[in-house]
């Protein structure tokens, strides 16, 4: 049995699924936790809600900068292996086809880094360990306005699926969830918006979002955790190079 702390490093921890999956992590005894976030303040905030005993470490970084990434990381992972990963930062501005430098912050934000990272941690990476890249279920659709943010979950599902293939013979797993609407700031601040836009209250307009869930009910954060957490463990020893759409039933039909 390794003496090696058993580390887990979740990107995207200062906020919605990435918070949510980190704290349903420092519940669990024995982990040892690297959240990454660029908002210093906010991660600090959760670290320190950290039950006793639990080692939490933040790093606030811009992870679309491999350099900061790199020099960030090494002296918090020391000589340790990662066992468990959970990516879970993005952004999800719109575009129109021809605004071109959306379209490069958004690839280079939720596809181009997340390649970058798994390059760096990849030596890294525990025999064994599991992987969890959050997609979206606009990795499965295309929605108006969103080419580069559809292109680039779109893209998350292949580089999982190949990936997964790449690191099967270390028994490394590597899967992605897709959710749909869930109830973040992420979504809060897209239905702020096109409140403003269309003049709908935005308290209907969550109403409509929830209306055409055959669960009825938002996605939170915390149910795409959940998933998170099984895809993590050992239960899921046999699951690797998947996709697992957590929607409330919103994607199977009229
Ligand atoms: N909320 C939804 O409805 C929804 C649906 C499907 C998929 N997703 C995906 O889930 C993931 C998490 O989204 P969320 O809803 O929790 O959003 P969120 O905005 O609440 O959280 C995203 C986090 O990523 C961080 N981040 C973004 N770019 C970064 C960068 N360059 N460097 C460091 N940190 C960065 C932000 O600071 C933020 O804390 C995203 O990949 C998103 O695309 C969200």
């Amino acid at each position: 049995m390794s003496s090696q702390p058993f580390t887990v490093v979740i990107t995207g921890a200062a906020s919605g699924i990435g918070a949510a999956i980190s704290q349903q992590l420092m519940a669990v005894p024995g982990k040892n936790l690297i959240l990454l976030d660029r908002q210093a303040d906010t991660l600090a905030e959760l670290a320190a809600t950290a039950p006793p005993g639990v080692v939490v470490e933040t790093l606030a970084i811009d992870l679309t900068n491999t350099e900061q990434l790199t020099s960030g990381l090494s002296p918090l992972l020391a000589d340790n292996s990662i066992h468990e990963l959970v990516i879970s930062h993005g952004i999800a501005d719109e575009n129109q086809l021809d605004q071109c430098e959306i379209w490069d912050k958004v690839l280079l934000t939720n596809l181009t880094s997340v390649q970058r990272l798994l390059a760096v941690l990849e030596p890294r990476l525990a025999d064994g360990a599991s992987v969890v890249i959050v997609s979206s279920i606009l990795g499965l659709i295309g929605k108006k306005a969103n080419s580069a943010y559809c292109a680039s979950k779109h893209g998350l599902l292949g580089l999982v699926k190949a990936t997964a293939l790449d690191l099967a013979s270390r028994r490394i797993r590597v899967n992605a969830v897709l959710p749909s609407w869930v109830d973040t700031p992420m979504l809060r601040r897209e239905v702020r918006r096109q409140a403003d836009l269309t003049g709908i209250a935005e308290a209907d307009m969550l109403r409509r979002i929830k209306k055409r869930i055959p669960l009825r009910s938002m996605v939170e954060a915390n149910d795409v955790a959940h998933a998170i957490q099984f895809l993590l463990s050992a239960q899921s020893r046999m699951i690797t190079a998947q996709s697992l759409v957590i929607d409330g039933g919103d994607g199977c039909g009229l």
